[in-house]
């Protein structure tokens, strides 16, 4: 690693990695610093939901990075994490597939989650927070996510050292900030979409109206492109992307 880790924070435990980074960048905290928790008590996910973060078990981590890019190229960098994160489980024998915008699942349980967040100052961006929670450990979720949730241990059977984990998430993690970086989602797609279930059929809701249809890759804006069965095309750029059942697609 070259930037990213080097400076780090490690605490015991805290509300959310999220906060704690973007309180350090609000005091000047450098490009690259990274936050970890062995817990949390308020971990959060994306659309104000909670992710649940029991203390010694799994990945909470949170990397600042003060990218010289527009604010709305910025929320992208959510898929290079997701890579990073697909990567390094897949190296462990997890079947990971991406689901767009930041799940990292097998089959249809959730194993990772990215949140990015970011703030600015006078139209530019000032920092950016990619917070990344990575079940690793746990064997017994809560009953609401015992149907959805999965972690390292539960597809492996193998315990994991979260050192070593860590160590080697970061790793992935900055060589795939670098690519997006350097040539924005045009840099990463092509990766992005090979990780991705494009098998599936999904339904997203867009303006309100449900669509069923198949994922087919990023638009040149980190957009997902889902194409209805009539060959109608769509572009998704917030809310929920969910995986049908095979057999659960409306005729
Ligand atoms: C999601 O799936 O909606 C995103 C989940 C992101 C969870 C991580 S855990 C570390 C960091 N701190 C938080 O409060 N959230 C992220």
């Amino acid at each position: 690693m070259t930037w990213l880790g080097i400076r780090r924070v490690e605490l015991a435990s805290c509300g959310s990695t999220n906060d704690e980074a973007a309180a350090r960048a609000r005091s000047g905290a450098e490009h690259g610093t990274v936050v970890i928790a062995s817990a949390q008590h308020a971990g959060r996910g994306r659309m104000a939901r909670s992710w649940h973060s029991p203390a010694g078990q799994n990945l909470y981590l949170s990397c600042l990075l003060r990218p010289h890019l527009e604010p709305r190229a910025v929320p992208p960098i959510t898929l290079a994490a997701g890579i990073a994160v697909c990567d390094e489980v897949t190296s462990r024998g997890v079947d990971a597939r991406l689901k767009w915008p930041n799940d990292v699942v097998v089959g249809r349980r959730k194993l990772a989650g990215v949140l990015t967040e970011m703030a600015t100052r006078g139209g530019s961006v000032d920092h950016a927070v990619i917070g990344i929670g990575l079940n690793a450990n746990t064997t017994h979720f809560p009953p609401e996510l015992g149907a959805i949730a999965t972690s390292i241990r539960l597809e492996t059977g193998l315990p994991v050292d979260l050192g070593d984990l860590l160590e080697r998430l970061l790793e992935r993690l900055e060589q795939w900030f670098d690519r997006f970086l350097a040539g924005g989602v045009a840099g990463i797609a092509e990766s992005w979409s090979r990780r991705a279930d494009l098998e599936h059929p999904v339904a997203v809701v867009l303006d309100g109206v449900r669509i069923e249809g198949r994922p087919a890759g990023l638009d040149h804006d980190g957009a997902l492109i889902v194409i209805e069965d009539t060959g109608r095309r769509h572009r998704v750029v917030a809310g929920d992307v969910d995986l049908l059942p095979f057999e659960e697609r409306t005729p």
